[in-house]
Formats: C-alpha cells, structure tokens, sequence
C-alpha cells in the first residue's frame, strides 16, 4: 500500500544515529566517505587506477557528490576481467570471506570481505530486519539459500547482530521448512518471494492453514517481484511482506530494504551505499524521481571498494519517508532480463501484475517464448490457485485464459497464449531466484 507519510524529524533512540541524521549530515558524511572510498580504490586497485586515469580524474577531483559523475562506470565484465582476485583492495590476508555469484554465463563474479566488512554488512542486515519489523524477540527462519549466494549468510550475520534468534535452514527441502514453521514457530521468514508461495503449497498439501502459522513477517527478495506478489503473500500467510534488496557485488542482500510502517519501497542505507540513477543508454545522471538504472557506490567497503557499479536494476529514486534515507521503487526488472517479443518490450513483472490481478490465479508462472518462422510467439504458464483448483472446470478455465490474454494484449501491447493448468504444474525453484522465462528463440532474437 502506498503512504506518503513525511520523514520523522524527532530522532528515534531505537534507529542507528545514521538513520535519524538530516540531508544535510547525511551528505557530509557521504563526501567524506566517498573520498576516503575513491583514494582507496585508486591507491589498492589497479583497475580503478587506470580507469580513472583514462578518464582523466583523480580521487582529488570529487569536490561536491555531483563530481562522482566524473568518474568511470564499473561493470560486470570489470569484475569478470579481473578474476578472481583482481578488485581486491586488501591483502588476500585480511580477507576473511569470499562470495560468488554464479551468473548464467561466463565466470562468476567473486567478491570479499573483510573482518571489518563482515561487521558492515551484518550492520546493514540488522537494520533492514529492525525496518522490517524485526527484534531481539523475533525468531528468524532463514529460508535465503547458504553457500556462495550471499542471502543465506548475509540474513544469518544480520538476525544474529540484532539479536534476534535465528534457524539456518537454508533452501530447498519444503517439507521440513514447513515441520520447523510448525513446531519452532518462527515470527520471521526470510526467503526469496516465489519460494515462500511454494512453501504456503506445501503447508496446504499437508493440510495447515498457511494464514494460521506463526509467522508474521516476511522479508523477501533477491528477484523482482511486484505490489500484487505482496498481496497475494500477504493474503495466503496473513503476514506483512516486506521487500529486501542487494547485491552480492555491492555487498549482498541489505544495501536497502522497506519499513513495515510504509511498505513503499525499500530505502537505501545511503550512509554506506552512495546511489545514482542513470540513463541506462547515455550513462548520464538523472534527477531523482526519473527512471534509469541504479548505480552504486560503496562507501565504507574495505576488501572490495566498488565505484558507480551498473545494477542493471531499473528504478527510481524517492524522498524518504518512515526514515529520511532515500527509498527506491520496487524494481520492474533487470535491463538484461526485459524481453523483446516482436518488438515490444516487455518486462515479467509486467506479465506477474496481470496474472495476479485474477483471483483464480497464484502467484506460480513461466514465460515461454519460441520463434515460429519470423514471428516470436509467447506462451504465458499459469497455475490455478491451490484452494479453488478442484471447483473449476473446463469452460471457467477458458474463461480465466480468455481474460488474461486480452489484458496482455491490451496493457503489454503483444499477443499471447495462455495456459491455465493445475496445481503443481510449473516446475519449482527450491533454491535461489525463480526461473520465470524460457526462452526458446535464437540466440539474436533476446534482448542483449
Ligand atoms: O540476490 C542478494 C540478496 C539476497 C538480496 C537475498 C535480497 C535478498 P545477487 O545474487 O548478487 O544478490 O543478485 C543481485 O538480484 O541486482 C537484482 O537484479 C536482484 N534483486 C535482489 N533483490 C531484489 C529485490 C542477491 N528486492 C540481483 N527486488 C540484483 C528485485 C532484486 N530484484
């Protein structure tokens, strides 16, 4: 639900002095920080430093925060070009932790920690859970996948620094997510949004009520997921969902998340991840309400400074609200995973608020596209609501296709098939981001 409430100007003793402080603090300590960040960078790495060089720039340069749009872009294939170690600003010695992302081609990206890292992004963690709703009080089911994905470490270090008391479960095994939602009676999930509606369908399988568990709040991310997936979470668990962000290259999952009171967008922990909205063609730098791509910029990362990284996230920024910090809107997609089907773009997400708006509909479905001859064909995969699977027919089902596909044609602009199948047709993610797309076209065909 939308509420533009106006940011507190009463400091809160419960926040971290950072959260309570005015713009004016805040972008005080941002130019501080950015300086320290960018001598360092350019000191440790020798990829910044012939960078910035390139560009003609020197950390010295950065007088006001608007000068950070002087210096060069980082991207993917930066990180990619300088495996494994390569972005490393500290000696492998003070490094600690190492996190990989897996990516679906190419090398992953590899990131580090240091001790004091690890210290900053627990910090971040504690707060996106204590915005979320979270306390001391609260037992945390950790849902977040373990390993070299940084959701299941970073929520652990997180609940643990605040004090919360939290279950590393991890991903995957649904049957005994659902015995420990139902014997430890966690307060707080934490997993990615399409996970927690498989595990509501495992819980219905098994005959509970998932409305009636314990849980009462949901912090989801890691993948895109709209304002009708909340709802539908919402009405299924009798939970606030709220949303988390991060990237593992900036430092995993925390860099923002929403406030239980608002729910209107994560906000970003700007006292430790610089933002900047861009124009994803120009690079320039867009006002703040405009959408473009988010680019971040660490601000006290030790082991991996990362200057003005290319999210590939598409989003706006907005003024605060249940805290000063800037809020960004729920992302639509990633600019690599926009779809170009007959020379319309579409997005997922796009497709997600649709399917959803139908109440016979969940929140389960897969995009298939195919090229027949010229011509790119989309197939939409939807799955019945587990509750009303048994009560419809043949002829209602149609009905249910019928609707969507004009409301895709109408709104989207491409036409569509629509399947509408049982429960438990479309095949699970157990662990990580769901697969939403397949995409069955050439190769030239997908959006680059
Ligand atoms: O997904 C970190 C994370 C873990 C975030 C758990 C939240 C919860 P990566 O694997 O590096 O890190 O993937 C980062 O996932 O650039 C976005 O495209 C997407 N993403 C993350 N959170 C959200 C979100 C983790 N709340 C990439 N909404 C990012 C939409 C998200 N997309």
């Amino acid at each position: 639900m939308q509420n533009e409430k106006t940011a507190p100007n009463t400091p809160r003793p419960d926040l971290d002095a950072a959260e309570n402080m005015t713009r004016e603090a805040l972008e005080a300590l941002q130019l501080e920080r950015l300086r320290w960040s960018l001598q360092h960078a350019y000191d440790n790495v020798p990829h910044y430093r012939t960078a910035f060089d390139a560009a003609g720039v020197r950390p010295a340069d950065l007088q006001t925060l608007s000068d950070l749009a002087r210096f060069p872009f980082t991207t993917k294939t930066d990180l990619r070009d300088n495996y494994p170690y390569g972005m490393f600003a500290t000696p492998l010695s003070d490094i600690v932790r190492i996190h990989a992302s897996s990516g679906t081609t190419g090398r992953p990206t590899v990131v580090g920690y240091t001790q004091q890292d690890i210290s900053t992004w627990a910090g971040a963690m504690a707060r996106s859970i204590r915005a979320a709703g979270g306390s001391r009080n609260d037992i945390i089911l950790n849902s977040y996948g373990y390993g070299l994905f940084t959701g299941g470490l970073g929520a652990h270090y997180g609940g643990e620094a605040l004090g919360a008391t939290v279950i590393p479960m991890g991903g995957g095994n649904t049957e005994k997510q659902v015995q420990l939602i139902d014997e430890f009676s966690p307060t707080i999930i934490m997993a990615t949004p399409s996970y927690m509606l498989t595990i509501a369908d495992e819980m219905q399988r098994q005959g509970m009520d998932p409305a009636a568990c314990s849980l009462r709040i949901g912090i989801f991310g890691a993948e895109p997921w709209t304002n009708e997936m909340r709802a539908e979470i919402e009405r299924r668990l009798g939970i606030d969902a709220v949303d988390i962000y991060g990237l593992s290259e900036v430092i995993g999952p925390g860099v923002a998340c929403e406030c239980i009171e608002t729910k209107d967008g994560p906000h970003i922990w700007e006292d430790m991840f610089y933002p900047e909205i861009i124009d994803p063609v120009t690079g320039e730098v867009l006002p703040d309400g405009e959408h473009g791509e988010l680019v971040f910029t660490s601000l006290t990362k030790e082991a991996m400074p990362i200057i003005r990284y290319r999210t590939r996230d598409l989003t706006r920024l907005m003024p605060g609200t249940a805290r000063p910090m800037r809020r960004m809107d729920k992302i639509t997609g990633r600019s690599d995973d926009m779809l170009i089907i007959r020379g319309v773009n579409v997005f997922p997400t796009q497709i997600e608020e649709l399917i959803l708006k139908d109440e016979h509909l969940c929140g389960h479905y897969q995009l298939v596209l195919e090229r027949e001859g010229h011509m790119d064909s989309l197939t939409v995969r939807t799955e019945l609501r587990h509750d009303l699977c048994d009560s419809i027919g043949r002829a209602q089902r149609d009905a249910i296709a019928a609707n969507l596909r004009h409301a895709i044609k109408s709104t989207v602009g491409v036409s569509s098939v629509v399947e509408v199948l049982p429960s438990d047709s479309i095949e699970r993610t157990l662990v990580g981001k769901a697969k939403r797309v397949i995409d069955k076209r050439p190769k030239q065909g997908v959006a680059a």
